[in-house]
């Protein structure tokens, strides 16, 4: 089977190959093969290529951080999955065509779900859920504050915050992203740059906002904090600048702005599994009902995995690079170019 492959750090087009190995086998106990039909590629991936993510596995390695995956065979003791199941995969290694993992690390996701949306259900999603309901006690009608607004998570803030009657401002870096960002709810979207808090005070009309959102890192952090309240709570969970966040110390000192972090892995070990389904059931129904549909910009085959993440890789791109690795899935998106 095919599978993409690592072999050093480095620029993601330049390291990633598409290679032959041997298919995983048929499933043991409590075990599930199956078919991956398209994953995302992610701006982590794109670091794990790098070798300047989190994980840094020793070489050659699979990148993947998320699939929708369809059950080809379940193990003994697997009464919970079906072949012909969509699953999206909690491990890693996605970048390939078939897994084997136990059933355990599997979530069973509506067949009706378009597949490049399940694709891209198991980290944004949830990460903005959590962003949203662990870092602040907000009421209808509070506002929230975010930069890197028109990503993916950023796109899933507005539309849980607007289903949760919460506001939200939204910063973004280019103006058209606006449009997008209203038609999923978005209250307000400023463009960032000098005099942001100002601006983002006329758009709440002054209201204070106790949840500010950071995704960008360096100085767009600091710029983040100057746009909430005293004592609110200002989250960074991203960098998208690739700086470690830099917040003016009178943020801290004289007006108790509390900055955290979140990372979605250590939010979900807060929660028992049951819970954890919960939270996936609620997105994926989302998904079902087209509440909300994630822009896809291209869609590649496994063999052109240098081009499709040449081409994840490109700044002010409208939409996600998605691959296919068994062959094209019935959706939406462009051809790639
Ligand atoms: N902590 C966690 O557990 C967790 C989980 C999931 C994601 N994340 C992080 O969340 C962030 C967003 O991920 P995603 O998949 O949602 O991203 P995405 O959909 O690929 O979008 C990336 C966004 O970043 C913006 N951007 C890129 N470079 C920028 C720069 N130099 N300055 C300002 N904006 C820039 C892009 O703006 P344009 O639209 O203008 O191009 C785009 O809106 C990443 O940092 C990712 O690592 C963290």
């Amino acid at each position: 089977m095919k599978t993409v492959l690592i072999e050093r750090y480095g620029e993601p087009a330049e390291v990633v190959r598409c290679a032959e190995v041997a298919p995983p086998g048929a499933p043991g106990p409590g075990e599930v093969l199956f078919d991956v039909l398209a994953f995302p590629i992610n701006p982590a991936d794109l670091w794990f290529c790098r070798g300047s993510y989190r994980l840094r596995p020793p070489l050659p390695a699979t990148p993947g951080a998320e699939c929708l995956g369809r059950v080809a065979a379940v193990g003994p003791g697997v009464t919970d999955l079906a072949v012909g199941d969509h699953v999206i995969n909690l491990l890693r290694e996605n970048w390939t065509q078939q897994r084997l993992v136990p059933a355990t690390e599997l979530v069973r996701v509506p067949p009706d779900i378009d597949p490049l949306q399940a694709a891209m259900l198991r980290i944004n999603p949830p990460t903005a859920a959590v962003l949203i309901d662990d870092f602040a006690e907000l009421a209808p009608g509070d506002w929230l504050v975010q930069n890197t607004a028109n990503s993916s998570v950023g796109r899933w803030v507005v539309r849980l915050a607007a289903e949760r009657g919460l506001r939200t401002v939204n910063i973004v870096r280019r103006p058209e992203s606006g449009e997008a960002l209203r038609a999923l709810g978005a209250d307000a979207c400023v463009v960032d740059g000098p005099d942001l808090a100002a601006r983002v005070a006329e758009a709440t009309g002054n209201t204070p906002i106790r949840l500010g959102i950071d995704a960008l890192g360096g100085t767009g952090t600091g710029r983040l904090a100057g746009c909430i309240a005293d004592d609110a709570t200002l989250v960074t969970y991203g960098s998208m600048s690739g700086e470690d966040p830099v917040i003016p110390r009178g943020e801290l000192i004289y007006r108790g702005i509390h900055l955290t972090g979140c990372m979605l892995g250590r939010r979900l070990a807060k929660r028992d599994a049951a819970a954890v389904r919960d939270l996936y059931a609620r997105l994926a129904a989302m998904l079902a009902e087209q509440r909300i549909t994630l822009p896809v910009r291209a869609v590649y085959p496994i063999e052109e995995i240098a081009r499709a993440v040449a081409h994840a890789d490109e700044g002010a791109r409208e939409g996600k690079i998605l691959v296919t690795p068994n062959g094209p899935v019935a959706s939406g998106g462009d051809t790639p170019r």
